[in-house]
């Protein structure tokens, strides 16, 4: 009786919930049409414009006289434009000179950190903390929104494979399970539930979609992939993204399927809105309205438009086509009202929901603007993820960490470079606020224990400081040698065809090595690197990324130990370049490595198969040991869930953290399925001695994939189900799929 009441009064419960957000929601759409009703066609379209301001741009266009379109209604929107005084100054031109009064929205890629600088997003996912990475959206956003931001152009939610890409330093690595995670953790940390909190911004997903399998690795070039390739392993990030409540969608430069996105209707109508239910409004990117002529799927920019507006793109960035030709396409009937005022409504709609018709100067608030940047709560959230994303590659002999007195001599360029630590993509983040990693080794160990010599710059081919550089380090217990790449060797129109450490830094390494002393590497890069020589040549190696406005504490404190390392790569690391693309959840083939056949196997003749480092490794000072699996069933049934548990055991000296990752295999399937995915993963910490257990929960849903007849679902059968603390070592089970 108790449990029907119960069930009752949440039915109720649930009723009134669902009315009453029905009911808000109408509300909200009767502002947005009571605004609507009044506006022209040119002031209608001036809202589907977007503006860069002339601070900051990332491309060839610059739209002068934007202040002019704001007050004559032809812009509702502009980006690369921040600080409280100046978004205040552009927001009264809106508000109180054009005749709708309608507030402008103010974007900027604030992708990891606006002032304060978090680790680029790449570094950031390799902590696995998805708290951390909230936090740090969090951060991002509320100190974004000080300053006058009401949207951020992230997170980027771009599966990649490609370490030639330089813009897989802005993504989650090669993931689709945990890209999802992150991706939604990103959304919740800028949007939180409240759009209309002055503390939260709003989320842009992009770039939709598959702009991270360029061919060839080469930036904006063209993508091709199976249907079922993009849904299973592309689509899901942004998905996740979009489930989380992101409020905008930002389309991508490439083509896919043979139509460059900004033009497809399947991808922004038939995926966006129809299978994800998305409810926000879409944003070119940069120009890339414009860039389908140079495709070749539009004869002129007025065509481009037509492709655009009818794929379901509500704001053009920066190209100018909306603004040029849209009203003669609609008055000549080429273009429906009703598009027009769909496109307007969804824009309107987010402009309610950010509290700006409440109030306009909502975001520009400077005495908060004064009080939140730089806040010492954000600079140790910033701390705190820096270490967190540091990733510790190889530790011979306990080279690491060091101890405090130790006399050591830092080598490298990038070890007094403060620019180069913020990595692509810096905001407003500031160099010459920041302590490069020479100044904090120094306040750390003591000046006299830290000697520096720069070596070699970190691009170029100057062997002159090498001779310095040797008799600096001769002077020390172990040298530490800062490298990797510069900051603007990854981001946007970055490819690289070689991913190798540039310059002469490694034969610099190599003239270190006959010291006979060991050799600690610091690596910062924005991308996987072939690091075969390097791995031979050093006796540890921390993967750092660019990590930020704190990176050079945090760096000292890993290095001594004061945190202990507990990242994990989320894109493998080759062995070289040939093997690229290469990713864990590969296909088995029907000629694997294992086979007998000596010579008709799917491999190279002059390269092992398996890479370097492979997704998911990464070491402590501490070590962790795995017991054999224990399942709680060993067969899942359609509705049922199974529960499959590790003892997992700290046996080393000291406490540390290790990201406990559970991964399976559909054995046989109507279609081909990888040799390994990613189903689970679970951060602990454990003392010295201590051990505990770990369980990971399947359900049959997350077994399902795109099937031969490409419906969505599950198959029955044969699993083998892993966990360990990366996709190569692992302890192995197996359980059956029932129906
Ligand atoms: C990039 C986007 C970015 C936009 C605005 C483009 O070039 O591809 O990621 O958000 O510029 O700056």
């Amino acid at each position: 009786m108790k449990k029907i009441f119960l069930t009752l009064l949440t039915v109720t419960i649930l009723m009134a919930c669902t009315q009453s957000q029905s009911k808000e929601e109408a509300a909200l759409d009767h502002k947005v049409d009571s605004v609507l009703r009044l506006m022209t066609l040119d002031e209608k379209i001036g809202q589907m414009v977007l503006y860069s301001s002339d601070w900051d741009v990332t491309g060839p266009t610059l739209k002068k006289g934007y202040i002019d379109d704001i007050r004559n209604g032809n812009c509702g929107n502009i980006f690369n434009a921040y600080t409280a005084a100046y978004t205040r100054k552009l927001q009264k031109v809106a508000v109180e000179e054009s005749r709708m009064h309608i507030p402008l929205l103010f974007g900027y890629d604030v992708i990891h950190g606006h002032k304060t600088i978090f680790p680029i997003c790449l570094g950031e996912s390799t902590s696995w903390d998805l708290k951390a990475i909230e936090k740090s959206a969090r951060v991002a956003g509320s100190e974004a929104a000080a300053s006058g931001i009401n949207w951020t152009f992230a997170p980027m939610c771009d599966i990649s494979v490609e370490p030639r890409w330089g813009r897989v330093s802005e993504g989650a690595g090669e993931d689709p399970y945990l890209g999802s995670k992150i991706a939604a953790a990103r959304v919740r940390g800028f949007q939180g539930n409240d759009l209309g909190d002055t503390l939260t911004i709003l989320a842009c997903v992009k770039h939709f979609a598959g702009y991270g399998a360029p061919l060839a690795g080469r930036d904006y070039n063209t993508v091709d992939m199976s249907e079922r390739v993009f849904l299973d392993t592309y689509l899901p990030p942004y998905k996740a993204a979009i489930d989380a409540g992101a409020m905008s969608v930002m389309t991508s430069f490439n083509e896919l399927f043979g139509v460059p996105a900004s033009g497809s209707h399947y991808l922004l109508t038939d995926i966006l809105r129809t299978k994800l239910g998305f409810k926000g409004f879409v944003v070119t990117d940069y120009t890339s309205m414009n860039e389908m002529v140079n495709h070749g799927v539009a004869a002129n920019e007025a065509d481009a438009g037509l492709l655009s507006i009818k794929a379901g793109v509500d704001m053009d960035m920066q190209g100018e086509v909306y603004f040029k030709y849209l009203k003669k396409q609609v008055q000549d009937g080429l273009v429906a009202d009703k598009m027009i005022n769909d496109a307007v409504r969804r824009i309107l709609r987010v402009k309610f929901m950010l509290g700006l018709f409440r109030d306009p100067y909502l975001y520009c608030n400077e005495a908060r603007e004064k009080r939140e940047l730089y806040s010492p709560a954000h600079l140790e959230a910033a701390l705190d993820v820096a270490k967190k994303s540091m990733v510790l590659l190889k530790n011979e002999n306990h080279t690491l960490p060091l101890r405090k007195g130790e006399k050591i001599a830092v080598i490298g360029e990038l070890a007094t470079s403060t620019r180069d630590l913020l990595g692509s993509w810096k905001a407003a983040g500031d160099w010459n606020f920041m302590k490069s990693i020479v100044d904090e080794l120094r306040a750390f160990n003591g000046e006299s224990n830290v000697m520096y010599s720069p070596g070699c710059k970190t691009n170029g081919e100057d062997r002159s400081g090498f001779a310095a550089a040797i008799t600096t380090a001769r002077k020390a217990d172990k040298i530490v040698v800062v490298m990797g790449e510069s900051a603007d060797m990854s981001g946007e129109a970055t490819s690289r065809t070689s991913i190798n450490i540039p310059g002469v830094q490694t034969e610099l390494l190599q003239q270190l090595k006959a010291l006979n002393k060991p050799i600690v590497v610091v690596l910062m890069n924005g991308r996987p690197l072939d690091l075969s020589k390097e791995t031979t040549l050093a006796t540890s190696i921390l993967e750092v990324w660019f990590p930020g406005t704190m990176g050079g504490k945090a760096i000292t404190q890993v290095l001594f130990g004061e945190y202990n390392p507990s990242g994990k790569l989320t894109m493998t690391f080759p062995r070289n370049l040939g093997q690229v693309p290469i990713y864990y959840y590969e296909k088995n083939t029907g000629r694997p490595i294992y086979i007998p056949d000596p010579k008709y196997k799917s491999r190279y003749i002059d390269s092992p198969n398996d890479p370097l480092f492979p997704f998911g490794f990464g070491l402590s000072y501490t070590t962790f040991a795995y017991s054999d699996i224990r399942l709680s069933t060993k067969e899942l049934s359609d509705k049922g869930e199974l529960k499959a548990t590790v003892n997992m055991t700290n046996t080393g000296g000291v406490t540390g953290e290790e990201v406990v990752q559970c991964y399976v295999r559909d054995l046989v399937g109507s279609v081909t399925r990888p040799v390994k995915e990613l189903k689970g993963f679970e951060k602990i910490t454990l003392k010295a001695g201590e051990n505990r257990n770990v369980t990971f929960t399947i359900t049959p849903d997350m077994l399902a994939f795109h099937r031969l007849d490409m419906t969505y679902g599950t198959e029955p059968g044969d699993y083998k189900l892993f966990i360990g603390g990366n996709s190569r070592d692992v302890k192995e089970t197996g359980f059956k799929l029932v129906k």
